[in-house]
């Protein structure tokens, strides 16, 4: 095709000169302005279109959504709301898009519709300013490991372990669902199915990155992982993307270092390089909290919330300590949880979490050293013999964003761990080895990369932060 300039670029070329442009109509006004988009910036180009030397017939196709490419002459724009615009010398119509049936019209849709369009969704302002902030994201991701020298390292989505022990796996079969091979004890014969044992999708990636780190030193996923947990809630996925860093020769304080540096990069990369849509985000942000009533609306408005998040140091206490703040509590006492606090031991709910962040600390919070009942076996055992070396690092908006911990390093007590919360020890003989052969102190966490993106763009439903969301009873797309 002809060559064609983006129009991020065309927005800061050089006037006076001849240019072909290519994108989508999103309005055409009084048969003479076209704004089109192409989705390199949220800003569209203005087209100037000398209607009086045109056909009638051909100007009606020029309709919102329609695919144009249009050859023009740059000038300084006459109008107001651009520097620069187009007058259009010769117009081909790429795709035609019929107003009638074209179910995404110049004018406001709410988030719930077009989650059911998701296919056209990239065509808006606000997905399209979402969707180049992931992207921006993901970047950064690799960016800041390599600079730190870390190894990507690429952990299978296909497995035959459940690396949290939670039992919220999606099974991956070939055996015919309608005549399943059978033992004789009525158990179902995976030696038939096709890796000759039960396998299912990756929950985390974090068993096999500790094999990398154990030899690398420094390594970390970014993947997808999967979840068949039954919530449906607007923090949670049935196919998110996680990254985790795993790293030897390191202790649970270089583990919150670590995390804290990488998100308040992460961040700080955005605010840099994302500004026009950050700009945008957080004016669609204000107008969505108008809509609250004052005592629900958030103290600050997206922008000035990561700002906020990169200069102030993250608040840093036990499980232990949280509890006491928890119990005595306003809404504990006064029962306005749903689950109150009453003792030591008690799993946090979000509500708990939030409360933490948003009302007590007014800031993110780092919660370390968690009741070994509620973790996962693999978190370092404390000398109290009751708590582990688990961090959780809860965000305003979000709650848990970041779930990791100092590993067990000691055979016998990994061992013990594994026995005590019903493990099946035998078939992770090479998860164990590691502790055989050569251990050392390594720490990790788990980054849900959607739980990020939610924060810096400030949307408030995960759902509408992945391209096409898999969630109870959805699999569309
Ligand atoms: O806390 P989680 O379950 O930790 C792990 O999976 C560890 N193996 C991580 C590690 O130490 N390497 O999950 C980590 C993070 C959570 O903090 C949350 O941000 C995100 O993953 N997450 C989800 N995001 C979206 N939908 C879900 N269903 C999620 N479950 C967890
Ligand atoms: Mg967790």
């Amino acid at each position: 095709m002809a060559q064609r300039t983006k129009i991020k670029d065309i927005l800061h070329a050089q006037t006076g000169k001849d240019y072909t442009v290519m994108g989508w109509v999103r309005t055409f006004r009084n048969s003479q302005f076209i704004a089109l988009n192409d989705g390199s910036c949220l800003a569209n180009l203005q087209i100037v279109v000398d209607f009086e030397k045109m056909d009638a017939a051909f100007l009606k196709r020029i309709t919102t959504g329609a695919a144009l490419k249009i050859d023009g002459h740059l000038i300084p724009s006459q109008g107001k709301g651009q520097n620069v615009e187009l007058t259009a010398t010769h117009i081909d119509i790429l795709g035609d898009c019929d107003p009638e049936v074209y179910p995404l019209q110049p004018k406001k849709h709410s988030l719930e519709f077009l989650r059911e369009i998701a296919h056209l969704r990239f065509r808006t302002n606000t997905f399209s300013a979402v969707f180049r902030v992931r992207h921006a994201l993901a970047f950064a991701i690799h960016k800041f490991f390599n600079e730190r020298g870390f190894v990507y390292l690429h952990s299978p989505i296909i497995t035959g372990s459940d690396a949290e022990g939670a039992g919220e796996m999606f099974q991956v079969t070939t055996l015919d669902l309608n005549n399943v091979p059978k033992n004789e004890d009525g158990s179902i014969n995976y030696k038939k199915d096709f890796f000759g044992k039960a396998t299912n999708l990756t929950v985390s990636g974090q068993l096999e990155a500790e094999l990398g780190a154990l030899a690398l030193s420094e390594v970390y996923t970014f993947g997808p992982t999967f979840r068949a947990e039954n919530s449906n809630t607007s923090r949670h996925l049935a196919e998110f993307w996680m990254i985790e860093p795993e790293v030897a020769f390191a202790d649970l304080t270089d583990n919150m270092n670590l995390a804290e540096d990488m998100l308040k990069y992460l961040i700080s990369y955005a605010l840099e390089h994302c500004a026009e849509d950050l700009a945008f985000l957080d004016q669609r942000l204000a107008d969505e909290e108008k809509q609250k009533p004052q005592q629900d609306r958030a103290e600050m408005g997206l922008l000035e919330k990561l700002r906020f998040c990169i200069e102030h140091p993250f608040e840093r206490l036990t499980y232990t300590e949280a509890i006491e703040i928890l119990k005595n509590s306003t809404p504990n006492k006064k029962k306005k949880f749903q689950y109150l606090i009453e003792e030591w031991g008690a799993d946090l709910q979000s509500e708990h979490e939030r409360y933490l962040v948003e009302k007590h600390f007014r800031k993110p919070v780092i919660l370390t050293d968690y009741p070994k009942k509620i973790k996962a076996f693999y978190m370092r055992l404390n000398d109290d013999n009751n708590t582990v070396r688990a961090m959780d690092i809860l965000f305003p908006g979000i709650g848990e964003i970041i779930g990791g911990s100092q590993r067990e390093e000691r055979y016998e007590v990994l061992l013990e761990r594994m026995q005590e919360m019903h493990i099946p020890a035998e078939e992770m003989s090479w998860f164990l080895d590691t502790r055989k052969f050569g251990t050392c102190p390594h720490a990790g966490f788990g980054l849900g990369f959607e739980r990020l993106v939610q924060f810096v763009t400030g949307m408030s439903n995960i759902r509408d932060v992945i391209p096409f969301p898999r969630y109870p009873g959805n699999a569309e797309f």
